[in-house]
């Protein structure tokens, strides 16, 4: 359990986020194909209506009543209806090593708290090396945004694209940049997060972050933001990386762990994985 634990365990003591535990059975094939004829489906007919091609993966979208959607939900409701206090503004999403789903796991996130009655959501992406939110929501990748925003002075306004859901916004990551490390960590940046927690306070932040090797970027973001979700793959993270990780951001803000599963070969076809969330310890798989 070591320091994460002990991690959850003080942010439990805090009762800012309920317990979450949750299996999710795993899915016969058949399942698994139903849901991809689906979304496929869903998707061709979306061509040629003006209505970009979304992201298979973006499960919450494409079938909301799924048990991955359900998933989502309950992490959703953790964030939003804490037993004290107020929920965090903005929501940074990361993990130990690149390619945990911090990206999925933040997009789909997203589009959960969007599907509510009230709540508004802005998705930046903030991995500025290699964006993936943008491509997600079915824009191309020539889209400016987060990189235009901090080198060239750019207004954020016109950076923001709406998606196919309603109530969410994205601010794409942009080109790339010689110097991400940089301009993550400036002041500009800081500007931008009170800048739009404060014009538009009606909506919920959540960041994706870029890849954890890079903690320096990792760890000034975290300076300017209200919580912190990390995502674990399940049976592939070194436990060592996640206290590490746990360690360089201060456990103060940490709201939870994404524990996301292994892909099985029936559903690794369409892009549906398993996973839950938890809140009661960093558990072996
Ligand atoms: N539970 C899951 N089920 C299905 N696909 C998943 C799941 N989790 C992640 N993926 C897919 O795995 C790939 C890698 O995930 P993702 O891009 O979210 O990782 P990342 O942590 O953002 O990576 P990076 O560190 O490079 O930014 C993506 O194609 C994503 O859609
Ligand atoms: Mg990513």
């Amino acid at each position: 359990m070591g320091k994460i634990h002990d991690a959850l365990g003080k942010y439990e003591k805090k009762q800012s986020l309920k317990v979450v535990s949750q299996d999710l059975p795993t899915m016969r094939e058949t399942e698994a194909n139903a849901i991809g004829a689906m979304a496929a489906e869903s998707d061709s007919e979306k061509r040629g209506t003006g209505i970009p091609d979304i992201d298979p993966n973006l499960v919450v979208y494409h079938d909301p009543a799924s048990m991955e959607a359900e998933i989502f939900k309950i992490l959703r409701n953790n964030i939003l209806f804490p037993k004290e206090g107020a929920p965090p503004p903005s929501i940074m999403v990361t993990s130990a090593i690149p390619g945990d789903g911090k990206s999925f796991v933040a997009a789909n996130l997203a589009v959960s708290i969007a599907q509510g009655v009230e709540e508004y959501v802005l998705l930046m992406d903030c991995d500025m090396r290699r964006s993936s939110i943008h491509r997600q929501f079915g824009f191309d990748d020539n889209v400016p945004g987060l990189s235009e925003y901090l080198s060239k002075g750019v207004s954020l306004s016109s950076l923001l694209r709406k998606t196919v859901v309603d109530k969410l916004t994205i601010l794409p990551g942009g080109s790339t940049p010689d110097n991400p490390s940089e301009l993550l960590s400036s002041q500009a940046m800081k500007h931008l997060l009170e800048q739009a927690k404060d014009r538009y306070s009606d909506r919920y932040i959540i960041v994706d972050s870029p890849p954890p090797q890079l903690t320096a970027e990792t760890t000034a973001l975290a300076k300017y933001i209200d919580g912190i979700i990390i995502v674990v793959r399940s049976g592939k993270t070194p436990k060592n990386l996640v206290n590490d990780l746990v360690d360089n951001l201060g456990r103060e803000k940490i709201l939870g762990v994404v524990l996301n599963g292994y892909k099985t070969p029936a559903t690794e076809r369409y892009g549906y994985g398993r996973y839950k969330a938890y809140k009661n310890g960093y558990k072996k798989s």
